[in-house]
């Protein structure tokens, strides 16, 4: 019984198997356990004779089963690792990825140009309130010039009782940044601004950047290279002509309207499109008006709590969307905002 029980052992090839066979041998029926019952009926001399053999048995087929159980999970655990091996080494499927918006694009590479020109990045919040984004910037409630910004208000006010509304322009952020870090200020702020418009070159939102220079003895020439330097950095061509027009800003005295010379091409796309380039006094080529900017005018310079006896300087203010539309040729700005991947694509922007 015990060699059958053995080579059956050996022979077994499944767990269930090797189980099943220690029922058949040690469990309440099996066999050994039988045996073991017939010791109590034996004389004290045949016990004693049978006894060792029958332990011994019982000890040599429990060890044949853990044996033989001990090989069966190893040979499985063998055979779920070759399994699961993976070839590391093959290339991953292609996933779509992301990509940076054109709009974050720009605002990102002006913020380098600016860098390298000594600016750092300021920012304001977007829900302001009147007295930032117009009473400091010298137009009180009565100036006509407020009527100019199509402002979208909130209809309630806040805890101090002010008046809330969606910051009309980055501008608010020049008071911010003198009456928290007081001068010299060299800083650009880009951001989203607001206004209640719509149409192909209009969205309610959009985005400026800001740029603020205070120091003593600034001039427009400063500001006249900063645009120089800065455009031809972002546009990558030397031969950008800037003209400065007179022009009116409350917060600015002068004012300066900044045009830039550009020519009419064809695209690749059959379309015409406007790249800049050239003075717009050129043959083929035309003036088109890019920023506002000028001297900051001494009454916001007082307001932000600085000496405007001992402090000049000059702000600038250009929309991003209009930047970005011109660097890559693009038409229609509300598009800037669908979140369309094909448009995306068409201009390079997404795999
Ligand atoms: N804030 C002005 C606008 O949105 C632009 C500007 C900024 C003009 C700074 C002058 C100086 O139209």
């Amino acid at each position: 019984r015990k060699d059958t029980s053995l080579s059956a052992i050996a022979a077994a090839d499944t767990l269930d198997a090797v189980e099943a066979l220690r029922i058949d041998a040690l469990g309440k029926q099996g066999w050994i356990s039988q045996l073991l019952k017939t010791l109590g009926k034996m004389s004290p001399e045949e016990r004693q004779a049978q006894a060792p053999v029958i332990q011994a048995a019982r000890g040599e087929v429990a060890d044949a089963l853990a044996q033989r159980k001990q090989a069966l999970e190893h040979a499985a655990l063998e055979q779920r690792l070759v399994a699961e091996t993976m070839d590391l080494s093959l290339p991953a499927p292609d996933s779509p990825r992301g990509t940076v918006h054109p709009v974050s694009q720009v605002m990102d590479e002006l913020a380098e140009i600016f860098a390298d020109l000594g600016f750092s990045v300021a920012t304001g919040p977007e829900i302001e309130d009147e007295w930032h984004n117009f009473s400091a910037l010298n137009m009180p409630e009565s100036h006509p010039a407020r009527a100019m910004h199509d402002t979208f208000y909130f209809p309630d006010h806040d805890a101090d009782g002010r008046r809330m509304l969606l910051r009309t322009h980055t501008s608010p952020v020049q008071i911010r940044t003198m009456i928290e870090g007081g001068a010299p200020v060299r800083i650009i702020a880009p951001g989203r601004v607001y206004r209640s418009d719509s149409d192909a070159t209009h969205t309610p939102m959009f985005h400026q950047i800001e740029g603020l220079v205070i120091d003593k003895d600034i001039h427009l020439g400063h500001l006249k290279w900063t645009l120089e330097t800065f455009l031809k950095a972002f546009f990558e061509r030397n031969d950008i002509v800037l003209r400065l027009r007179p022009s009116y800003f409350p917060f600015t005295e002068p004012s300066v309207e900044v045009d830039v010379g550009f020519a009419v091409e064809k695209g690749a796309d059959g379309k015409d499109r406007r790249v800049l380039g050239g003075s717009g006094d050129a043959p083929g080529h035309a003036w088109m008006e890019l920023l506002g900017s000028g001297m900051v005018n001494r009454r916001v310079i007082e307001m932000s709590g600085l000496d405007p006896d001992e402090w000049q300087g000059f702000a600038f203010g250009v929309g991003v969307d209009r930047l970005a539309m011109l660097k890559y040729g693009m038409d229609d700005l509300r598009a800037f905002f669908d979140g369309d991947v094909r448009w995306l694509q068409h201009y390079g922007f997404s795999p």
